[in-house]
């Protein structure tokens, strides 16, 4: 019988005041779990202070991912409410510059890395004692299709999300004896606003229409479809719940079989 509950499960999410870390808090929280989250927005943190779980089962606080003394301030709040943890989803990352690399700016380069993945290990080496408390628990990290593919124009965040798997694999090799499970998951081409701002900087760089670009994105999938945030919301359950308890190491796609990326 499927065991998807997360009743008593304790989670914690980087930048999950929207997107999809925002519907991956929301399907968690329908499935009992308590989340702890965190986000760079001071407007997408505010607007969460009116959720009727808040402060019951859902805790936000302000804090930029890539900055470590701020993520160690938020390790500091979680520790006051608990001292185990179930899982962490290390969902913070940007899209970074769009350019042929030689036109590319080397801040922009650093900034994108930093976000997408030292933020990563700043989280993750908070979380894995809480995780060790716990006897065992879940590590999941975002990356994307331009983890697994070249993504043309987009060489730091490709960049950004292959270095994802590969802290993946190698995280999952050295937490496996104290039961703790890594694994990434790589969404497709999201409906949502970050797609919105993706596709006006690829349509402004080549020249050509929003529309165009659009639709060639939606075609990089076999199924020719957009991918919803919930999808990754679910899996991330799966992944935290008792019917994943066996699955580690593994980059999962969820992208309507992405076939090319350019
Ligand atoms: N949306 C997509 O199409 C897509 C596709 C593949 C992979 N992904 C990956 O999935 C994850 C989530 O994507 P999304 O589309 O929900 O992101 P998003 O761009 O919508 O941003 C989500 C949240 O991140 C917060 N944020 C940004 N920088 C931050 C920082 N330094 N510290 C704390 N919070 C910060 C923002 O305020 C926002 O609330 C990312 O790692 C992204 O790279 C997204």
């Amino acid at each position: 019988m499927a065991d998807q509950s997360l009743k008593n499960k304790k989670i914690v999410i980087s930048a999950g005041a929207s997107g999809i870390g925002l519907a991956t808090a929301k399907v968690c929280l329908s499935r009992g779990a308590t989340v702890y989250l965190c986000d760079l927005n001071e407007r997408f943190v505010n607007k969460l202070k009116k959720h009727p779980l808040k402060n019951k089962r859902l805790f936000v606080s302000q804090c930029d991912a890539s900055n470590e003394y701020d993520v160690s301030n938020f390790f500091e709040e979680i520790n006051k409410k608990t001292k185990k943890i179930d899982a962490l989803i290390n969902n913070v990352g940007v899209a970074g510059p769009t350019g042929t690399l030689e036109k590319l700016e080397s801040d922009d380069w650093e900034r994108t890395l930093k976000i997408n993945v030292i933020s990563h290990f700043y989280f993750t080496k908070l979380a894995i004692p809480m995780l060790k408390k716990n006897k065992g628990g879940s590590i999941i990290n975002l990356s994307s299709g331009a983890g697994i593919m070249g993504f043309p124009l987009r060489s730091p965040y490709a960049a950004s999300k292959w270095a994802v798997i590969g802290m993946t694999k190698t995280l999952a090799m050295e937490l496996g004896k104290f039961k703790i499970r890594v694994n990434a998951i790589c969404p497709g081409t999201i409906k949502g606003d970050r797609m919105v701002r993706v596709i006006r900087d690829k349509a402004k760089f080549l020249k050509v229409s929003k529309k165009l670009i659009e639709k060639d994105f939606v075609s990089m999938a076999s199924m020719n479809c957009w991918i919803y945030e919930e999808d990754i919301a679910k899996l991330c359950s799966f992944l935290i719940s008792a019917d994943g308890e066996r699955v580690s190491g593994q980059t999962i796609p969820v992208d309507g079989n992405a076939t090319r990326m350019d």
